[in-house]
């Protein structure tokens, strides 16, 4: 069988799975990053995805089933482009400018038969209303008649152990009946079920659904989590409980505010959509914002109160932050709520000092010094702050060593030193 070639424009996240997994399937697989550095750090086998070790990395660009490029010269002849580049929000609206730019460089490669399928998360109508046109119009062919369209959202939750991009089914969709078969027979290639939707924007609205689902469940327990602290009472024990029930419930923690590409980002997407269309409020994702927002500043809030009850100011403290990532076992330092309750610390006076074993590309956007954690640092802290629950981190030694701990994690449980969350 002739090779297939496969352009996976992005690699993040999100895009380099994919283009490894398609790499293992046995496609001719090209992956497009328009930062340049990412992109050398790739050809060179270096991983920065925490999912994709250096180990598989070489072993596609060994078997010349891989390769980056920064720009689009090698996207000719592709047989499938999926574009997985971000949809952040700008200035508070969705901001699709990276679509856009990928669909323009890609449509002069678009040929008879060729299949693009998108995979960033936006809002619904996205690939019918804005990629289709940008393609027809580089190529100068018909989406649905000439080549085939799809939407595919992406489900990855880098650091999980057991779910991946292979074994978590896909949610598939086409523009027409022909588009959804080449879509699907694309990832029935390298993962292990596909579930087809009827139409893209039903695919884009799952998406939207899944994420503000957390989202919301998340605001839920993190204002319980403020009242029961108030009324005296241990919220961790009752979610454990309630998580006790086989049915109906599904298990949510509270913690010091949302992070990632995701959560902070997709319900924002759906509200603007239905102000937008309908001009109606979503009530559920603007509240589910509000309070998750807010869970930085009600960090800052029982920390002051904790230093407080020991005589001591924010202003001047010694505050030991312990993880800066948006999770656990993460280097992904995007929409993390460390960077709003750091600087809101800072602001306060606090001398801050920051461990975060996981640093990824970037560093911290802060100007406060990356420690290693010791029995020093924890002995000299007035206060432990514990942000993100990392696996590696120490803290049997903090809990022993810790004048005080505010842990927002529930890592260490409640202790006469260590207040929970
Ligand atoms: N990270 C996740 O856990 C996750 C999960 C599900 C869905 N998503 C969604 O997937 C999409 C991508 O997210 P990600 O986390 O992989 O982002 P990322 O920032 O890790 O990767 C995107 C990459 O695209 C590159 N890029 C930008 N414009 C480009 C262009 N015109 N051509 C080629 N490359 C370009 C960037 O340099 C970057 O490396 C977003 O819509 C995101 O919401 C992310």
């Amino acid at each position: 069988m002739p090779e297939t070639k496969v352009i996976v424009v992005g690699q993040g996240y999100v895009g380099l799975p994919v283009a490894m997994l398609a790499a293992g399937a046995g496609f001719d697989v090209v992956g497009i990053d328009t930062d340049k550095r990412k992109v050398d750090w790739l050809n060179s086998g270096r991983s920065y995805v925490e999912d994709i070790s250096d180990e598989q990395l070489l072993e596609a660009l060994n078997s010349n089933s891989y390769r980056a490029r920064s720009d689009y010269s090698d996207a000719c002849g592709f047989s499938v482009a999926v574009i997985t580049v971000p949809t952040p929000l700008t200035e508070s609206r969705p901001d699709l400018s990276y679509i856009e730019d990928a669909a323009r460089e890609l449509s002069p490669h678009v040929t008879k038969s060729c299949t693009v399928i998108l995979e960033s998360t936006t809002y619904p109508g996205t690939t019918e209303q804005l990629l289709v046109p940008i393609l027809e119009q580089g190529s100068g062919l018909k989406a649905g008649i000439d080549f085939f369209v799809g939407y595919s959202p992406e489900r990855i939750d880098p650091g999980n152990a057991h779910w991946n991009l292979a074994n978590t089914p896909k949610v598939v969709s086409g523009i027409c009946t022909d588009s959804l078969r080449k879509v699907q027979d694309f990832y029935n290639r390298f993962v292990r079920c596909t579930v087809p939707v009827s139409s893209p924007k039903e695919a884009e609205l799952t998406k939207l659904l899944e994420n503000t689902f957390r989202h919301v469940n998340i605001a839920l327990v993190n204002e319980l989590a403020v009242y029961a602290n108030e009324l005296g009472i241990n919220i961790w024990e009752s979610i454990e409980a309630a998580s006790s029930k086989p049915f109906g419930y599904m298990k949510f923690v509270p913690g010091p505010g949302v992070g990632g590409h995701c959560l902070p980002v997709d319900p924002s997407y759906l509200s603007w959509e239905v102000r937008r269309t309908l001009g109606r409020s979503f009530r559920f994702v603007e509240l589910a914002n509000d309070i998750n927002d807010h869970m930085p500043e009600y960090v800052v809030q029982r920390l002051s109160l904790a230093l407080n009850k020991r005589a001591l100011p924010i202003m001047g403290s010694r505050i030991l932050m312990i993880g800066f990532a948006y999770k656990r076992d993460s280097g992904d330092l995007r929409e993390s709520p460390a960077e709003p309750l750091a600087r809101m610390l800072q602001l306060r006076g606090a001398n801050l000092r920051i461990v975060e074993p996981h640093l990824a590309i970037g560093s911290i956007p802060l100007d406060a010094p990356i420690v290693e954690l010791t029995e020093s640092e924890v002995r000299q802290a007035d206060a432990v702050l514990i942000v993100t629950d990392h696996s590696s981190v120490d803290y049997g030694m903090i809990k022993r060593l810790a004048k005080f701990v505010l842990d927002t994690r529930n890592v260490i449980g409640a202790q006469p030193n260590v207040d929970v969350l």
